[in-house]
């Protein structure tokens, strides 16, 4: 077992060969952040898109269970189950060398005793490969045993999509005195609790400004404005592989969507036309066996005359 020393909190460019792997941890964020570095956070769900993004540098992959509406499908994020997030997370585990991998506890894996929340949580370090997990909400006796239990934990709060039927629809959350006071007072109490960073999802940006401002740990915002100290995105909001016009805050890097349709359309216009596969494309016989055949033919010919 070697100790390995993480001096700057990680590097975030690109790997190669030419800057070797910094692998980022928990302790590594919160340095970041100390160091005033901004943490890129990107949510994955497969090995081919995830290893891509660890390539290209990103601090943090969420395993998020927005993968129940991105990948599966589905109306909201409640449907999807610990063994389908098991699953996903051990893919994204497979692919990533530097990033850390969070994994996002699914409703209902955490809402009931303190016992059943850790029990699931151990599934992900364990059976998957998680190196923290994430947990909507100010559960802050669930925190502080997952801490106790050497489980790094990310919080979340704001807009937790987990609570779309409290919250009455995904709306921006702490516009009011009253529950930015309460949002503040979460904040603090899950960083007391042991919470290693806090994503800020959907508030304005002046009470994540001022959250991040008294908090030693990091913010990570999704729609939560530029002073966090961190951002994250959901993979397919980013490339353009969602149905539905995109929330305000969402900034489109790349039009994967458009790039796909248009290859498979492609594809099937060759099949369509004959034109894939080429004669380049295909697999020949040998000369030899084709002679072989060749001569058989012959014979077979000779054999009829
Ligand atoms: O599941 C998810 O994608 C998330 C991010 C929006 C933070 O929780």
């Amino acid at each position: 077992m070697s100790l390995t020393h993480f001096p700057g909190g990680g590097s975030s460019t690109p790997i190669s060969t030419a800057n070797p792997i910094t692998k980022v941890t928990m302790p590594a964020l919160i340095e970041m952040k100390r160091q005033g570095k901004p943490i890129s956070a990107l949510t994955a769900y497969e090995y081919a898109a995830s290893r891509l993004a660890d390539e290209a540098g990103i601090d943090l992959l969420l395993v998020g269970d927005s993968l129940a509406m991105v990948v599966l499908g589905h109306e909201n994020t409640l449907s999807v189950t610990v063994d389908e997030m098991l699953h996903h997370t051990r893919a994204v585990h497979r692919a990533v060398r530097r990033a850390l991998v969070v994994a996002d506890m699914p409703f209902g894996s955490y809402h009931g005793t303190i016992a059943e929340g850790l029990g699931n949580a151990v599934r992900f370090v364990k059976e998957a490969g998680a190196e923290a997990v994430k947990i909507e909400g100010a559960r802050i006796d669930l925190v502080r045993a997952l801490t106790e239990a050497e489980i790094p934990v990310v919080g979340h709060l704001g807009l937790t999509p987990q609570s779309v039927h409290r919250m009455g629809g995904y709306r921006v959350q702490a516009r009011t005195a009253e529950t930015v006071l309460q949002l503040k007072a979460d904040a603090l109490a899950l960083a007391d609790a042991g919470a290693g960073a806090i994503v800020l999802e959907g508030i304005p940006r002046e009470v994540a400004a001022a959250i991040s401002g008294e908090l030693t740990i990091p913010t990570i915002g999704i729609g939560a404005g530029p002073d966090c100290d961190g951002q994250i995105l959901v993979f397919h909001d980013l490339l353009n592989l969602t149905f539905a016009p995109p929330a305000k805050f969402v900034r489109r890097y790349g039009d994967a969507g458009a790039l796909i349709r248009s290859a498979i359309e492609h594809y099937r216009e060759d099949v369509e036309h004959r034109a894939f596969p080429s004669d380049e494309e295909s697999y020949h016989l040998p000369e030899a066996a084709r002679q072989a055949l060749d001569a058989d033919q012959n014979l077979g010919e000779l054999r009829k005359a």
